[in-house]
């Protein structure tokens, strides 16, 4: 039997107007444009802004944009994945509120959180999906509106994150393209050093913990920064070895932009050159589980079919993994 592939055969991204600067940044905390842009390479950041409106807001327009590039209408959806560290609300599933916004009726939803590497692990689970040849039209969603749970009064973590979201579309297809390997892998020791403490079922909301600012991302920068650097390099070194692609013929790298300088080292130790590597944190920032996405809805129009794409991320957890691509289109 031919052997049924999932290939993106669309993509869209949604990034709010609101742009939050180094500028403005350095009226809120103790920093300066000039640490900000040679510690990570970031220049500015989106972010959400108005009352009630919540990661789904972004994920809607992400997707409603993606259905009318590939010319098809909501009720042609199978099934919708959204990532997210930033759920509109515990439950339900953001994924199932994008769904409503978009109108999308006759499929099936589901959040999953694997925090920055969520994205590249969704796709995973949704290319399972149509390679059964059950589904043939699966949307995923990397969506975080990280604003929502950053401090404004920590310098360490509020000048990296910003928010936005990203949707693609896949489709089943026999040819040689799409997603073609995956490596992945977590490591659930490294929750002590990245997490957002309150608010789930450990430590519920309370004053208490409010006031301690337990309910915003906690992080340390600097062992996150190692295990990320070792990690993403590692693995994106790894699949193009064990998939035998000479480093000439990857087309592009698109890592996880947490911090410019871990996106050189991946690029270095699997020996792709700067100008392969995708990268647009200096205007969005780290926007979690949109960040790949966000990459490959910028750069759609220089992506050629059969290009070798390796998308590679470090996250919460900790999560890690790289995924190979053929381009299909
Ligand atoms: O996406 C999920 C995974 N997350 C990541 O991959 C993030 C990994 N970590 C990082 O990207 C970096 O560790 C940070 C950007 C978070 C921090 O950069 P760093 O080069 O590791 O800085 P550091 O924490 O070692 O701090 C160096 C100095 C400290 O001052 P002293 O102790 O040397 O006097 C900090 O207090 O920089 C200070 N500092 C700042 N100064 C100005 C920390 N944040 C700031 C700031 N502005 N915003």
């Amino acid at each position: 039997m031919t052997k049924i592939r999932a290939a993106i055969t669309a993509i869209h991204g949604y990034v709010p107007e609101y742009v939050l600067t180094n500028a403005e940044l350095e009226t809120m905390v103790d920093t300066t444009d000039e640490w900000i842009t040679t510690r990570t390479g970031i220049k500015e950041r989106r972010i959400l802004k108005g009352e009630g409106k919540g990661t789904s807001v972004m994920g809607a327009e992400a997707v409603k944009g993606l259905l009318e590039k590939r010319g098809i209408s909501p009720d042609d959806v199978d099934l919708l994945i959204c990532s997210t560290v930033t759920p509109d609300m515990k439950f339900p599933a953001t994924a199932n509120l994008i769904s409503h916004k978009v109108g999308i009726k006759n499929a099936f939803s589901f959040d999953t959180n694997a925090a920055c590497s969520g994205f590249i692990y969704s796709l995973v689970t949704a290319a399972q999906y149509v390679e059964s040849g059950r589904y043939k039209k699966v949307v995923v969603v990397g969506a975080d509106k990280m604003s929502s749970i950053v401090d404004y009064t920590d310098r360490q973590t509020c000048v990296i994150f910003g928010d936005g979201a990203a949707a693609v579309l896949l489709e089943p297809t026999t040819e040689e393209v799409g997603v073609m390997d995956h490596i992945f892998q977590s490591d659930g020791c490294g929750h002590v050093h990245l997490h957002m403490k309150a608010g789930g079922s450990a430590y519920p909301p309370t004053h208490e913990n409010i006031d301690a600012r337990e309910h915003y991302v906690y992080q340390e920068g600097q062992v996150v920064y190692k295990f990320a650097v070792k990690n993403m390099a590692d693995v994106a070194a790894e699949i193009i070895q064990r998939n035998q692609i000479a480093t000439e013929d990857v087309a592009w790298l698109v890592p996880h932009q947490a911090n410019l300088r871990i996106i050189e080292a991946t690029a270095r130790r699997s020996g792709v050159p700067m100008e392969k590597v995708m990268i647009n944190i200096q205007k969005f920032g780290n926007t979690t589980n949109a960040t790949i996405p966000l990459c490959l809805w910028e750069w759609e129009n220089q992506l050629k079919r059969g290009d070798n794409v390796i998308l590679a991320a470090f996250g919460g957890g900790f999560t890690w993994g790289s995924i190979l691509l053929k381009w299909a289109y």
